[in-house]
């Protein structure tokens, strides 16, 4: 898909092909695996109170802002921002956008990697669930040492592998029926929750706010949870909104995706706090939260090996669809800004991943005692990219958008040249110019204690 150039760039054929991608985009670790971790480490219902406003207030007009600027240039991040204002520094931000994407990608890939590990113990019947009954952490004993590393790099090589044979395509189809699989497995657990001992202390904690809780780092870890979810911040939305055609109502594709990844995040947190609960495990155990947690609630069902073969599987394949668009940000920049050919840029893209996911990897091994500022490498690059990247750049995009685009592109690009009605557009501009802005800016001066 983003091999073309600029002037021959596909598009996506139907209005469910482009949904079902960007939502493909958007779901992935960071529902199932970042936010139960980031809900527990910071007080549950304070935490998805805030996380729900934010997708409300910044993530939806900032998918609308992303969406608008890449169906309206159909070019990258930078091609985007430059189009819209010739002789002008915004794609400054496309810059951030890099950085952040490589980040991600390393962190991300070593999460990633667990899955590989975790739905191949299952399927040849390693992964010990009797063991979950004494109490024995079966996420030390596999991700132990350079165990990590390995499946990071597996992960990787995956990654690579559907980029350079450009069977992005293959992916994308795969993941309109891995999708909805996904989702209705998640259905499943969420039903077996309401067995559990510990449901109602695990639905109170997610969903019972203790207002006083919402502390400058909750608002700042629920803001970069929604920016990281959706995907936002860093060009992704903005490049795979460059492959839609004029026929797709961004308005509504905005909501839809914010709305379905927002569910499968709530999913997620209804089938782990209640096991959380019952198995007395702490919810603010940090990454590993998901995966010490998972083996305990398969332990409870007949045929518990099949249903984790298969929810790991499912987990990989959602991530593999997350950090394929992630990794079209800096191989479209380094092939359209660059004039790389597609080999090239890949190899160089997935190369720095590679480095940058062996540190994050032993993080959890030989690194681990290495910090910065009191964070693991793993942590440190999701804590930057996640924290301070993205909103920076959805800080940018939404000013961009909101006070030095034409509100004539806008109504055209939601209205599809008048075509369809979009009451909204005055909404979508104040939050733009205000509401996304100022909540950012101040949450961030609210983080580092300036206010
Ligand atoms: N938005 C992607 C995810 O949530 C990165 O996994």
């Amino acid at each position: 898909m983003g091999s073309k150039s600029v002037k021959e760039r596909a598009v996506f054929a139907t209005k469910f092909g482009a949904i079902a991608t960007t939502v493909g985009s958007a779901v992935g670790l960071g529902n199932i695996w970042r936010f139960p971790y980031e809900a527990g480490a910071h007080g549950g219902g304070a935490f998805m109170i805030c996380y729900i406003a934010f997708v409300l207030l910044i993530g939806v007009p900032l998918l609308c802002a992303e969406f608008a600027m890449g169906r309206g240039t159909h070019s990258n991040i930078f091609g985007a921002y430059r189009t819209l204002k010739p002789r002008q520094n915004w794609h400054i931000a496309g810059y951030i956008g890099i950085v952040a994407s490589l980040m991600i990608l390393s962190f991300y890939s070593v999460v990633a990697g667990w899955t590989v590990e975790y739905s191949i113990s299952s399927a040849f019947g390693t992964l010990d669930f009797s063991s979950t009954a004494t109490g024995h952490n079966q996420f030390l004993e596999l991700t132990s040492g350079w165990r990590p590393v390995m499946w990071t790099v597996v992960f990787l090589l995956c990654n690579f592998a559907i980029l350079i044979g450009g069977v992005t395509k293959g992916i994308e189809r795969a993941s309109n029926i891995l999708m909805p699989l996904l989702f209705l497995l998640l259905a499943a657990f969420c039903v077996n929750s309401f067995t559990m001992p510990g449901f109602n202390e695990g639905i109170t904690f997610l969903f019972n706010p203790d207002f006083s809780k919402i502390t400058p780092s909750v608002l700042l870890g629920a803001l970069g949870q929604a920016f990281f979810s959706l995907s936002l911040g860093l060009g992704c939305m903005m490049t795979y909104a460059s492959y839609f055609n004029n026929r797709n109502r961004l308005g509504r594709t905005a909501v839809t995706t914010a709305f379905l990844d927002s569910m499968v995040a709530v999913l997620a947190g209804v089938i782990i706090f209640p096991a959380v609960f019952t198995f007395g495990i702490s919810p603010e155990a940090g990454p590993t939260l998901v995966f010490e947690v998972l083996p305990y609630i398969f332990s409870r069902l007949a045929g518990g090996g099949v249903w984790s073969t298969l929810f790991f599987l499912l987990l990989f394949l959602a991530s593999l669809t997350s950090t394929v668009s992630m990794s079209e940000i800096s191989i479209t920049y380094f092939c359209e800004e660059k004039g790389w050919s597609r080999a090239k840029a890949t190899v160089v893209s997935s190369a720095i991943a590679l480095v940058g996911g062996v540190l994050c990897a032993l993080s959890f091994g030989p690194l681990g005692d290495f910090t910065v500022g009191g964070l693991t490498l793993f942590s440190l690059f999701d804590y930057v990219s996640s924290n301070i990247c993205l909103p920076a750049g959805g800080l940018i995009c939404s000013i961009f958008v909101g006070w030095f685009v034409d509100r004539r592109f806008l109504k055209s690009e939601f209205t599809d040249n008048g075509l369809f009605r979009f009451r909204m557009l005055k909404l979508l501009v104040f939050c733009l110019r205000w509401v996304c802005p100022i909540a950012i800016f101040l949450i961030f001066l609210n983080s580092v204690g300036a206010i």
